[in-house]
């Protein structure tokens, strides 16, 4: 099929590699030329494993182009795929300009019947004001399609998600376009729901706050666990055994963050609004998340007697590992809280030390995760990378001013960090 994907976020490339890997002639689109010029090199403007491989072959092979022109690309194809982004305004609703600048480019392109689905995240009502977009482009209603194919993917395993779906949801208003997507992504083997726009967009956003609200009620528990003495990780492997809660999303930590999560949970909030309804459980969702970190800073805050002069050491700086993404991290609050309170910082990540740098250039960054340790006060782990979880824990205790650890992922036992030397505190158990 020919297809073009307009945005080469991570929805947008994920989504074009895939198609092009499963043998369609892909157009990827973006309107920033440094990044098509990258692309066209095979360059990926995102971290994300294994997606260079696939752009590459996906070039090598001839089943990938990049282009500039959403015009071009949409004559050429049969299938328009919007992946733009829609970040969150200063109200928490979704800021849609780029979709409503690509769906009026697309209604000035299309001469042929074209069928044009949205991937980005967006409000329900929001493929409906593309087709009136389009039509007032002057485009008549039989010459084209709007279908809502709302995208699941997490960064990290970004590939893997989109070649082995849970479940693809397909919303149109005609069957005939419906069918064209289960035709598109019929190799996949996937289970496909098929239902009206409004209900697929409404998925999404309940799929992601529901998620959410599963690490928010575990974090709430974990609060609890401290202050009783019982231990989270057995309470939510004892929930998450009974078939019907699951035990995915039920680890608890510093909280949720990552440019889905937070954006999500306050779209589908300001929906709700929107239709008079307060959604009252998902502001708790958020209370929860956003005390969950500062709890754990008061925390370090209290055993150090003030964080005034005292030198911590973060491992971990993206927002969950196997990615060099930054957005809403809880790095940024853990740094920001310690740096305002007058302490130093020793940082390390595996990749996203780079982007962090942009936002804090003065940190002391280090090349190793052993030199995050040296003579710190507080060792702190955010993220829970791979590399974290073998560390020489007897090493890192003789580097440090003070041996004390601040586990906010439960990566390490705590008796493992007592036998070599340092006092250990994590969320959700003593
Ligand atoms: C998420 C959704 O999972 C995905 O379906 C959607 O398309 C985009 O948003 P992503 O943001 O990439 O994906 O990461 P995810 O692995 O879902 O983690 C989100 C956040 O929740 C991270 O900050 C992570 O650290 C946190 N998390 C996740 C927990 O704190 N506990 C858990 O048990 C799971």
């Amino acid at each position: 099929m020919k297809i073009a994907v307009i945005g080469t976020g991570y929805v947008g490339l994920v989504t074009g590699v895939v198609l092009a890997e499963l043998g369609n002639d892909v157009i990827c689109v973006d309107k920033d030329p440094v990044k098509v010029e990258k692309l066209r090199k095979g360059i990926p403007p995102i971290y994300e494993p294994g997606i260079e491989e696939m752009l590459r072959k996906a070039l090598n092979e001839g089943f990938m182009t990049i282009s500039t022109s959403i015009a071009e690309s949409v004559a050429a194809s049969e299938v328009v795929f919007i992946a733009v982004g829609t970040p969150p305004s200063e109200d928490g609703t979704p800021d849609l300009t780029a979709v409503r600048i690509v769906a009026t480019e697309i209604g000035k392109a299309i001469n042929k019947p074209t069928v044009v689905v949205n991937k980005s995240t967006v409000p329900v009502g929001s493929g409906t004001m593309v087709e009136e977009i389009i039509a007032a482009q002057g485009v008549p209603a039989e010459l084209f399609d709007v279908v809502s194919n709302p995208e699941f993917l997490r960064e990290g395993s970004a590939i893997h998600d989109t070649l082995h779906p849970d479940r693809i949801v397909i919303g149109a208003k005609r069957r005939d376009a419906a069918m064209k997507l289960v035709e598109l992504y019929a190799n996949l083997e996937s289970p496909m729901i098929i239902t009206d726009l409004n209900s697929a967009e409404l998925i999404k956003y309940a799929s992601n706050s529901f998620l959410a609200l599963k690490i928010s009620f575990i974090n709430a528990i974990s609060r609890i666990c401290e202050v009783s003495n019982a231990n989270v990780s057995d309470v939510a492997k004892g929930m998450g055994t009974d078939k019907r809660i699951g035990p995915q999303f039920l680890q608890a930590g510093l909280g949720w963050g990552g440019s889905c999560f937070p954006k999500d949970v306050l779209g589908m909030h300001s929906t709700a609004k929107r239709y008079d309804y307060d959604f009252a459980l998902l502001q708790e969702v958020i209370n929860i998340n956003d005390d969950q970190t500062l709890h754990f800073v008061r925390r370090i805050e209290k055993r150090l007697g003030g964080l005034e002069g005292k030198r911590i050491g973060i491992m971990g700086l993206a927002f969950k590992p196997n990615t060099d993404d930054i957005r809403d991290a809880k790095s940024l609050i853990i740094v920001d809280a310690i740096l305002k309170a007058g302490g130093k910082i020793n940082a390390y990540d595996p990749i996203a030390t780079e982007n962090f740098r942009e936002l804090y250039p003065d940190l002391d960054y280090k090349k190793s995760v052993y030199e995050v340790p040296v003579d710190a006060d507080a060792l702190v782990v955010v993220t829970e990378w791979n590399e974290f979880k073998q560390l020489d824990l007897a090493r890192i205790a003789e580097s440090m001013k003070q041996k004390v650890l601040f586990d906010g992922r439960r990566v390490y036992k705590k008796e493992a960090a007592e036998r070599a030397g340092l006092e250990y505190f994590t969320i959700g158990s003593n």
